[in-house]
C-alpha cells in the first residue's frame, strides 16, 4: 500500500505541497489551525493566487487522494508521513524568525503519532532546529524518526516548482528516514532530479544560504545600479553584457526596485540573527548590506519621484502601477511597490495604486490608499505613474493612448521593463531606474 501523508499547515508552501502529493498518487491529509482555510480548500479554493494550483487540489480533490482537516490527531492517525508546512515570519522588534508556529505544531502533533511515523520539515528555519524538534519528539513520541527537507519553490511558479524541482534536499540521521523519502520522491527521482541527503544543519542552511546568494545577486546588480546613476552609465546594458559570463548568468540580475515577499528579506535577516548566537556574525556583515542596499532602492525611487515633480509631492496626483512583490501573485508582504507607494502618501501625494490580483490584500495592510483593478481609471489625472511590480499588463500599455488621461506624462520604470524608446516616442517623460536621463 502506498503511503499516506500529511501536511501541516495549507499557506503557499503547505497547500502547494499537498496538491502536488496527492497528484503524485499519494493520499493526502492537508492540516491547517484556520478553520476558514480548511473549508476553502475543501470547497476545491485556493484562498490566494497562484497560477496552476487550483486545478490540480480539484483534480485530487474529486480523484479521493486529498482533504483538509483542522484535527491534528486525524491527522495524524491518517498518515505515516508528516510534512511541516507553516511559517517562519520574522519577530517583531527583531531580526530573528518566530518559531512558534514550528514548535506548536509539532507539539500538537506529537502526541497522536504512532512509532516509525516520519516527520519531515519543510519550512525554513534557523539552523539548529531540526536538532531541537529530534529531542522534542524523543520525548513526546518515542519512536517517531525525523527528516529535514527544504523548499525552494518560487511564489507564481509554486506547482511547477514542487513537481520539477531543480533538486531535492534531504537532512537525515537514519537509513529509514531516508528511504521513505526516496520513497516519496521517486516519481521526481526517476526523471533525473539530483537528491542529495545532507545532515540536519547542512539541509537547513543549503536554504539560507540560496536565498542568500539570490538576495545578494539582486543587491549586487542594484548596488551597480547606484553607480551607474552617478555616472550616466546604464546597468540594463551592465547586466546584459556581464550575464553573458556564463559563471555570472543573467538570471537574477535585474536592477529595479529591489526584492520583496515573505522570504527573501526575513530569511536574510534571520540568518544573520542565528549566525550572531552561533559566534558566527562577522561571516555574515556583507548581508546588512545586502539589506540596506534593497532598502536603498525604495527610498532612491522616491526622491526621483520628488524630483520629477518639480521637488513637490504634496497634493501631487501619483499612480502606483503594482501592489504585491512580484508579479503573477496576489502576496503583499514586504512589497517593494506598496512600500514606495505609503511613503509617497506620507509625503502628502494622492496616490491611487492598481494591481491585477493584489488589491484586496493591500487594502488590508494599508486600508488608507486608494486601488484600482482599472488601469486607465487608476492613472487618469495622474502627474507620475511608478512601476513598481512587473506584471506583463503593464507592458501590454498602449503608451498614445494612456497619455490622454494623465495630468502630466511622467512615468518612472522602476523594474525596467518598459520599452522606454517607444514610451518617449509617444511623448512621456519616462526615468528608469539605473538609466541615464534622455
Ligand atoms: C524566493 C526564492 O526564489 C525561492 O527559491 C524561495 O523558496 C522563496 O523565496 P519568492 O519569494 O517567491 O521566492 O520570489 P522570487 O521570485 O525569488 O523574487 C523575490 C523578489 O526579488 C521579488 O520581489 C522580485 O521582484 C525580486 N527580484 C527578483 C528582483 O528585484 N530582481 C531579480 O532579478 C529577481
Amino acid at each position: 500500500m502506498s503511503l499516506r501523508l500529511s501536511v501541516i499547515g495549507t499557506g503557499y508552501l503547505g497547500a502547494t505541497h499537498a496538491a502536488c502529493m496527492a497528484e503524485l498518487g499519494f493520499d493526502v491529509i492537508g492540516l491547517d489551525v484556520v478553520q476558514g482555510k480548511v473549508d476553502l480548500l475543501n470547497d476545491g479554493q485556493v484562498p490566494f493566487y497562484e497560477p496552476e494550483l487550483e486545478e490540480v487540489l480539484q483534480r485530487n480533490i474529486q480523484a479521493g487522494r486529498l482533504r483538509f482537516t483542522t484535527s491534528f490527531q486525524e491527522a495524524a492517525e491518517f498518515a505515516t508521513v508528516h510534512f511541516i508546512c507553516v511559517g517562519t515570519p520574522q519577530q517583531s522588534g527583531s531580526y530573528a524568525a518566530d518559531m512558534t508556529q514550528v514548535f506548536g505544531s509539532v507539539s500538537s502533533l506529537a502526541p497522536h503519532l504512532k512509532s516509525g511515523d516520519l516527520v519531515v520539515g519543510k519550512s525554513t528555519v534557523p539552523v539548529g532546529t531540526a536538532t531541537a524538534i529530534a529531542e522534542q519528539l524523543a520525548l513526546a513520541a518515542p519512536g517517531v524518526d525525523l527528516a529535514w527537507n527544504p523548499e525552494f519553490l518560487r511564489e507564481g511558479f509554486a506547482v511547477q516548482d514542487t513537481l520539477e524541482p531543480d533538486r531535492l534536499v534531504i537532512g537525515v540521521r537514519s537509513g529509514p528516514a531516508e528511504a521513505t523519502l526516496r520513497e516519496v520522491y521517486a516519481p521526481l527521482i526517476a526523471k533525473g532530479t539530483p537528491f542529495l541527503v545532507t545532515d540536519f544543519p547542512t539541509a537547513e542552511l543549503v536554504k539560507v544560504a540560496a536565498n542568500s546568494f539570490l538576495a545578494t545577486k539582486i543587491s549586487f546588480i542594484n548596488a551597480m545600479a547606484e553607480v551607474c546613476e552617478a555616472a550616466g552609465a546604464d546597468v540594463v546594458q551592465l547586466a546584459e553584457a556581464i550575464g553573458y559570463d556564463t559563471r555570472i548568468g543573467n538570471r537574477f540580475l535585474n536592477a529595479g526596485l529591489g526584492f520583496g515577499g515573505g522570504c527573501l528579506p526575513k530569511d536574510i535577516r534571520a540568518f544573520m540573527a542565528r549566525a550572531g548566537e552561533l559566534g558566527a556574525e562577522e561571516a555574515l556583515t556583507f548581508l546588512r548590506e545586502v539589506d540596506q542596499i534593497n532598502l536603498r532602492r525604495r527610498s532612491h525611487t522616491v526622491d526621483l519621484a520628488a524630483h520629477e515633480l518639480g521637488g513637490v509631492l504634496r497634493g501631487k496626483n501619483i499612480c502606483i502601477f503594482g501592489a504585491t512583490f512580484k508579479p503573477d501573485s496576489d502576496d503583499v508582504r514586504d512589497s517593494p511597490s506598496l512600500d514606495v507607494a505609503v511613503a509617497l502618501a506620507n509625503a502628502g501625494a494622492v496616490v491611487v495604486v492598481h494591481d491585477p490580483k493584489g488589491t484586496v490584500n493591500a487594502e488590508r495592510v494599508y486600508p488608507t490608499l486608494t486601488y484600482s483593478t482599472d488601469i486607465t481609471k487608476a492613472a487618469t489625472d495622474a502627474d507620475l505613474i511608478i512601476h513598481g511590480t512587473e506584471w506583463m499588463d503593464y507592458r501590454e500599455i498602449d503608451p498614445r493612448e494612456l497619455i490622454a488621461v494623465v495630468r502630466t506624462p511622467n512615468i518612472i520604470d522602476a523594474r525596467n521593463k518598459l520599452d522606454i524608446d517607444v514610451w518617449r516616442s509617444a511623448g512621456w517623460n519616462i526615468r528608469a531606474l539605473g538609466r541615464p536621463a534622455a
